[in-house]
């Protein structure tokens, strides 16, 4: 298998247009930082881990992957996946019947939040578990203000795989990249900072995202 080069998939001009018509402040310095595993309460992310799997057995498609994936291209384009030419398949899937370990992480996920972002906050919207198949890419795009004002990616299960951030506030466009892992997880200024994991991922990945807002933002 070649190297896939990372694509950048959002126009920058795009995020800057997205940041001038909502207005979002900058919040912390750098705009992210890395989140130990050390650092998270055990319970919650055991919990939630435990759920993904069985939620994720319950997947038939999950059980037939592996045997289809080893004939995907290295790049797989959203909405056109196909597994050497049989029935469409999702490059990610979320999984189902998690909600309860889902809302418990939301909240023992707060106070890192709120002392990363300064100020206090709420919690908005959750996404996931979410399962990603090999080849999957995470397309750079900014978050929804002011729901999504700090996001918290959590992964659960899988391979490294390396999250390319922009700060796309004001006039400062610099590029960075951290390697998040199911020891290492980020949170973000979502609204602020183009994001996102365009190198094609090179096996099955679970993970789960938290937002939150803060008390103050305006609407
Ligand atoms: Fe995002």
């Amino acid at each position: 298998m070649s190297e896939a080069r990372p694509l950048l998939l959002m126009d920058v001009g795009e995020a800057l247009d997205a940041l001038e018509a909502h207005g979002g402040p900058r919040l912390t310095p750098r705009g992210y930082e890395l989140l130990d595993d050390g650092r998270i309460a055990d319970g919650p992310i055991q919990r939630l881990r435990h759920a993904a799997r069985e939620a994720a057995r319950r997947r038939r498609w999950y059980r037939e992957s592996e045997r289809e994936l080893g004939q995907w291209p290295v790049v797989v384009w959203p909405g056109e996946m196909t597994a050497a030419g049989q029935r469409p398949v999702p490059p990610s899937v979320v999984l189902h019947d998690c909600g309860d370990a889902m809302r418990e992480m939301h909240q023992s996920l707060l106070p890192h939040a709120a002392a990363f972002a300064g100020t206090r906050l709420q919690p908005t919207m959750s996404y996931g578990p979410r399962l990603y198949r090999r080849g999957s890419v995470l397309l750079m795009h900014v978050d929804r203000y002011p729901s999504h004002e700090i996001g918290i990616s959590v992964v659960l299960s899988g391979p490294r795989w390396e999250m390319h951030l922009v700060d796309a506030s004001m006039a400062r466009l610099q590029p960075a990249s951290e390697t998040t892992s199911e020891h290492t997880h980020i949170l973000y200024e979502g609204c602020r900072m183009m994001h996102g994991c365009p190198t094609p991922l090179r096996a099955q990945r679970v993970a789960a995202f938290f937002h939150y807002r803060r008390c103050e933002a305006s609407t």
